[in-house]
């Protein structure tokens, strides 16, 4: 198979950790027989620094013209670096942002799972680490409050902003339906999270996932306000399977469930549209402090290249092959420093993807 990928590097750390997990990609297509087509545009900081935009009408075009986007991370020291200057609609995560809705990439697949070998890493009591979690957050991401309408004013010599938090039954109903489609593919229970006993966007949300909840027999549906769940996480994370959210409780949850699993260097993420088409990039951020630095964990972005082949080219064996080097690789004690614990070896970004590309045979 020939895959056709656009790759954005971005800021920070970004160009590091996406070399590695091309790395480990190259040798999955070596391994299993496929063509590897990489072309590398540039969003975020660096855009802005090139172009004076953090997304260019180019970018967007090669994206939509491959068969899946892989991106490393955006955005620079919110304090000292010089994007954070501009008007905020030419920062870079304006870029990430305007990709997300160009690209119409509604569905946000955040996988948060407690790996045996790092169970140390969790910061969670050991009775609750013992029982694992694996869960997955299924995320709205092109709707709500990230795009509803906004404005900064001056009433009476009042400032004021307003942020609007909008959602229609159809952006409810398509998110919901992937949500239970990943479900039926997992063990088979949806979690979903609203605040319906404040917000009508809540209401609705939750009415319409019950509309969808009665072609999906076989899944388990539970409603649960987001302050609960916040709660749960740190409380029960094993009780959780799917957990459907609309944008900006899905942005909060999201970052919670990442380190109880003890690191976000090891959380991937899928943005999907209504095809088979994605934009695949780590959960955590640009780390500008520790950019250049040859320490950055690729595993998140590694498994977001797994993730990248699973549900853009239905490639399962080769995602498994991936997601399985990764295990090994942890349980013969390599860490990067993020994941370093007593015993183990510490090893840096460079020598980490050659770990994970050797262990695929
Ligand atoms: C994320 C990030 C982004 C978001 C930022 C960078 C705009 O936090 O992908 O979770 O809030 O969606
Ligand atoms: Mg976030």
């Amino acid at each position: 198979m020939r895959l056709n990928i656009v790759c954005i590097p971005g800021d920070g750390i970004g160009p590091e950790i996406v070399a590695e997990a091309k790395k480990v990609l190259d040798k999955a297509a070596f391994v299993y027989g496929h063509e590897m087509n990489y072309k590398d545009v540039l969003m975020g900081g660096a855009s802005i620094d090139a172009y004076g935009v953090p997304l260019t009408e180019e970018t967007i075009a090669a994206a939509k013209a491959a068969d899946a986007v892989l991106m490393g991370s955006i955005g620079g020291d919110t304090t000292t670096s010089p994007w954070y200057k501009l008007a905020p609609n030419l920062r870079p995560e304006a870029g990430l942002l305007g990709i997300r809705k160009a690209l119409n990439l509604f569905a946000n697949l955040r996988p948060a799972v407690l790996y045996e070998e790092l169970s140390d890493a969790c910061p969670l009591k050991k009775e609750i680490s013992d029982a694992g979690f694996d869960m997955m957050i299924m995320r709205e991401l092109t709707g709500g409050l990230y795009f509803g309408e906004r404005y900064t004013t001056e009433e009476g010599g009042i400032r004021k902003a307003v942020d609007t938090l909008s959602y229609n039954e159809e952006e409810i109903r398509r998110i919901a339906i992937k949500g239970f489609d990943i479900a039926m593919k997992r063990r088979k229970k949806v979690t979903s999270v609203d605040k319906a006993n404040v917000l009508d966007s809540s209401r609705l949300w939750r009415k319409v996932v019950d509309e969808v909840s009665a072609d999906y027999p076989d899944v388990t549906l539970e409603h649960m306000l987001v302050d609960n769940c916040a709660m749960q996480l740190v409380k029960d994370p094993a009780q959780f399977d799917v957990i459907l959210t609309e944008n900006m409780f899905g942005d909060i949850l999201s970052d919670e469930a990442s380190m109880v699993t003890g690191s976000i260097g090891m959380l991937a993420s899928a943005s999907l549209n209504d095809s088979k088409f994605g934009l695949y990039e780590p959960s955590h951020g640009s780390a500008p402090d520790i950019a250049g630095k040859g320490i950055a964990n690729p595993i998140a972005t590694v498994l977001s290249a797994a993730m990248m082949l699973r549900y853009s080219f239905d490639l399962d064996k080769e995602a498994d092959a991936i997601e399985n080097a990764v295990k090994n690789v942890l349980k013969k004690g390599y860490r990067t420093i993020d994941i370093m614990t007593e015993g183990c070896r510490q090893v840096g970004c460079k020598e980490m993807g050659d770990l994970l590309a050797d262990e695929i045979k």
